[in-house]
């Protein structure tokens, strides 16, 4: 953290003076911090005790500018290597999920490009208020951060999450972000997520049980190691991940032809789509009345997206795909390694508690040709998503 720029926003909680013992932390790791303080948080602890410890000027009033030759929230915008925001009441929280800019803090928080910490603490009910959910989730789907508040007794009376965490657990928190890995820049990563819709008539179709929620996990995990990351997505409910180009297409054949498309220009391609093996054979342009008491739909194949792109590929890419499958489940992935000509396949046992569909944990096998098979345990997707872009920097490491 040494000579990390750190700007401190305080807001007005009852545990505005814990930020005290969070500033003076970071000064102790070697950070320059800078504190803005709400008007509301000047009520709980004066300016001058974090003036003391940080050795820097408190702003507090967005029109007092010191320094005629610059403005202050573009100026600190500018220098901080991370805002922490701690701690963010409601009130901030609120203005900062919908670009509210009316003090210092929240104006800054619009003015910078760095990653932003927030950590909420406020009464137990407040923090389950889901207008506070909402917006927090607001925050995080923007690729802000958020550190869950602990549970215990609170300054209110009641017991419950709402607790800011001690500095020495927020100091942790921000040593892990700075430590980040940004072991993906310069990469051009295309991901596929979710399932695929294959039209019967204008109001129906067929689909499958996919979330998009391990390729969700990839696109995010991808761009936040600093790849340009573009996510193809069938549909699913999920926000779009923070600085990510989301192209949404609906069918197997929109799929085929926008990721083809976009093949040349990638180093990796991941597949995580469930795509639809088969669509009906015509789509009706009205809707189909009943009439009979059978209907038959004929299927038709798909085209199979991950062996096109594996007869397609140069050798600098990396291709990727899925299997899912309920038995045999590594031999059935190294089958299907050779047939699509993929460089690696996240197996993964459909029949298992806590992987696959839906589920926010998953259990894979990582199968590359040549290679002993890496069984990962049961991870949360994002962990799984981090283990297979390692995956994925080591096979370009052994072409070299
Ligand atoms: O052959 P199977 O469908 O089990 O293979 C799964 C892998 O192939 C996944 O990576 C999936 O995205 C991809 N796939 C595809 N096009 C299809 C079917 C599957 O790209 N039509």
């Amino acid at each position: 953290m040494k000579g990390k720029v750190i700007l401190l926003g305080v807001s007005g909680g009852i545990a505005a003076y814990k930020a005290a013992g969070l500033c003076s932390a970071l000064v102790k790791e070697g950070a320059v911090v800078h504190v803005i303080m709400t008007e509301s948080a000047t009520r709980f602890i004066a300016p001058l005790t974090f003036q003391s410890l940080a050795k820097t000027a408190v702003i507090t009033d967005i029109f007092a500018e010191p320094d005629p030759g610059e403005i202050s929230h573009i100026a600190l915008a500018d220098k901080a290597d991370l805002v922490v925001v701690a701690p963010a009441t409601a009130n901030v929280i609120a203005k900062a999920a919908h670009g509210l800019a009316d003090d210092m803090l929240t104006t800054t928080l619009l003015a910078t490009r760095v990653p932003v910490l927030f950590a909420p603490a406020m009464n137990v009910n407040m923090y389950h208020n889901p207008v506070v959910q909402d917006n927090l989730a607001r925050l995080r789907a923007r690729g802000w951060l958020v550190a869950e508040p602990g549970e215990g007794p609170l300054a209110c009376g009641y017991t419950g999450r709402g607790r800011l965490p001690e500095p020495e657990e927020l100091v942790d928190v921000i040593r892990a972000i700075f430590r980040q890995k940004k072991d993906m820049q310069g990469l051009r990563v295309l991901v596929t997520a979710g399932g695929t819709r294959e039209r019967i008539d204008p109001v129906r179709y067929l689909t499958n049980d996919s979330s998009g929620k391990m390729g969700f996990a990839l696109a995010e995990a991808a761009a936040r190691r600093g790849a340009d990351v573009t996510l193809v997505t069938g549909n699913t409910t999920l926000p779009p991940p923070a600085n990510v180009r989301v192209v949404p297409v609906e069918s197997a054949l929109d799929m085929h032809r926008v990721v083809l498309d976009l093949l040349p220009q990638q180093d990796v391609v991941i597949k995580a789509a469930a795509v639809a093996d088969y669509r009906p054979a015509l789509a009706a342009e009205r809707k189909i009345k009943k009439t009979g008491d059978r209907l038959t739909i004929e299927l038709v194949r798909n085209p199979d997206i991950l062996a096109d792109i594996g007869t397609r590929k140069t050798d600098r890419q990396v291709i990727v795909g899925f299997a899912a499958e309920t038995n045999d489940v590594v031999t059935n992935a190294a089958a299907k390694l050779r047939a699509k000509n993929a460089d690696l396949i996240v197996a993964n046992d459909v029949s298992q508690e806590g992987a696959g569909f839906g589920s926010d944990t998953n259990i894979v096998s990582l199968v590359r040709p040549d290679r002993p098979v890496r069984e990962l345990p049961q991870m949360s997707k994002r962990d799984v998503a981090e283990a297979i872009l390692d995956e994925i920097l080591a096979i370009r490491k052994d072409r070299l």
